[in-house]
């Protein structure tokens, strides 16, 4: 198996960067996380859509974790745009439960990123608005975000819709649409994959997901569990914008298929 090296492309700035990561939660008795490094680069004009690949336990959560600026490693150093992960990083996430607060409207839920900036409610609301159409829930916004008013999808659209209002440059998405039915998960990824089109933003989206990985992601990054280390980078060779089409093409089934046997290999099955 090809081993993944944490080359450097010059021709493209390193968004993120993950360097000699370990972790252990006993003073170092076990290592959870061991020696993994990680670079995700911008593509200029086009963005990133990387996909972290890993079965349960594999530490996927852990990773997003550090980058949001949510935990430190034990070891190693992590970097956004090549300096230590810090508040003015715009960075947002978007987790497998829903997130929104139930005692709000859709609208406010929305526009509650700019509310910490100070901006008029006036303002926010027409920001969230337009959002909101472009996730598709114009016509839901005096709804409270809770369920069942709205459905499971519709509630991870406004979790996706209030993290794109914060204009992150880099999204986390941990296993977003996890929790949703088939139909909705597939509406879900081709609505993810319109506003990539739209935003060309770097995306690190975490699944265990195989398909799902290899229609949405640009490059795939496989993480074996215990301890944890990428093990491949596959950069997907599919048209970047993605449809239906994407699905019935011959190399989206052999990759699908290398995906699945690098996995096997890796967790020893
Ligand atoms: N606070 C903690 N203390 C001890 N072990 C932890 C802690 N947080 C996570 N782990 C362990 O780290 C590993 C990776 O967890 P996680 O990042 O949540 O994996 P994933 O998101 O891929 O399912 C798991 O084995 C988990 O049990
Ligand atoms: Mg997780």
């Amino acid at each position: 198996m090809a081993q993944y090296n944490n080359t450097d492309n010059p021709a493209f700035e390193n968004i993120i960067e993950l360097k000699n990561i370990s972790q252990s939660y006993d003073g170092g008795q076990n290592w959870i996380i061991e020696d993994l490094s990680l670079n995700i680069e911008d593509k200029p004009g086009q963005g990133q859509f990387a996909c972290i690949l890993g079965m349960s336990g594999s530490g996927k959560s852990t990773l997003l974790r550090y980058i949001a600026g949510l935990q430190e490693p034990t070891k190693g150093e992590v970097l956004i745009k090549g300096k230590p992960v810090s508040d003015d990083n715009r960075v947002s996430m978007v987790f497998q439960q829903y997130s929104s607060l139930p005692w709000m409207t859709v609208l406010d839920n929305v526009g509650l990123a700019l509310r910490f900036k100070g901006i008029s409610k006036k303002d926010r609301d027409l920001k969230a608005m337009e959002i909101l159409e472009l996730v598709g829930l114009a016509g839901h916004e005096k709804k409270f975000a809770q369920y069942p008013t709205l459905s499971g999808g519709q509630l991870q659209r406004v979790a996706i819709a209030r993290s794109l209002l914060a204009n992150p440059d880099i999204l986390l998405m941990d296993e977003p649409f996890g929790a949703l039915d088939i139909r909705t998960r597939i509406q879900m990824q081709d609505l993810l994959s319109e506003i990539w089109e739209k935003f060309h933003s770097t995306i690190l989206f975490v699944t265990h997901d195989i398909s799902e990985a290899v229609y949405l992601g640009d490059d795939i990054y496989i993480l074996k569990a215990q301890p944890s280390k990428i093990v491949e980078k596959i950069e997907i060779d599919l048209p970047l914008k993605r449809n239906r089409e994407t699905k019935r093409d011959p190399r989206y089934t052999q990759i699908v298929h290398h995906v699945e046997d690098t996995m096997i290999k890796v967790s020893g099955m």
